[in-house]
């Protein structure tokens, strides 16, 4: 598959939010990037539902919502009826992913699971199968801006070998210190959605750091 990029609005103006939801409407991006922080799995605090259904009244494309919070379970249903697409859990925050996960899928969202950077593939081994999407956290999730963990290569090629033969169309994300300096490294270790926060909104023409990133080619991963 191309590979997706995906805008993280955490670093959006939120004074102007609809202002950079058209332009991200307007460019190549393939996904809305939605993190939710509670101040308790993460130290940091986003915003909730109400500025995603404000989201999703603009947004001309899919929510990829990225849940930093314990016990998301209790918070599922809302967040589709508020607009999201894909809901993302984080492995450190579901005691019985199992059941997160199918809750997910039967309220008609993508599933995926995010792990920390320490947290090892290995524990995606009994629930390969099931899931949409993982999300490898390449910085400690909480904030937008931070450095590349550069372990993360290693993490995507681990992962590549356990989707062999279980789930060859799992999509891979990796989020976190990306631009344009590691996106090509990362697609050809086996990323294939890229999300960008800084990369785009800090970028004198934000639609432009989008283009960049989607523009990377085949023909350039094959290189
Ligand atoms: C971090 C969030 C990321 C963040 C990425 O906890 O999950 O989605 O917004 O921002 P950058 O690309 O600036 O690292
Ligand atoms: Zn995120």
């Amino acid at each position: 598959m191309n590979h997706f990029i995906a805008p993280s609005i955490l670093s959006a103006d939120f004074a102007n939010l609809q202002n950079d939801i058209e332009m991200i409407n307007r460019s190549e991006a393939d996904w809305f990037h939605v993190d939710i922080m509670d101040g308790v799995f993460v130290p940091n605090i986003s915003f909730g539902f109400p500025v995603l259904t404000a989201i999703k009244k603009h947004a001309k494309k899919p929510l990829d919502v990225h849940l930093m919070i314990i016990d998301p379970d209790r918070y599922l249903e809302q967040f589709q009826k508020a607009g999201a697409d894909n809901i993302t859990v984080h492995y450190e925050a579901c005691t019985h992913l199992h059941r997160t996960i199918h809750a997910i899928k039967d309220l008609g969202c993508k599933a995926g699971v995010a792990l920390n950077p320490h947290t090892p593939i290995s524990v995606l081994e009994d629930i390969i199968e099931d899931i949409d999407l993982v999300c490898l956290m390449s910085v400690n999730p909480g904030f937008g801006g931070q450095t590349f963990i550069e372990n993360t290569y290693k993490k995507i090629r681990s992962l590549k070998l356990l989707v062999i033969n279980r789930n060859e169309g799992l999509l891979i994300e990796v989020d976190g210190g990306v631009g344009n300096a590691n996106a090509l490294a990362l697609l050809k270790a086996g990323a294939n959605v890229l999300v960008a926060g800084n990369a785009v909104f800090a970028a004198k023409d934000p639609e432009q750091a989008i283009a960049d990133l989607k523009k990377i080619t085949p023909d350039l991963l094959r290189a």
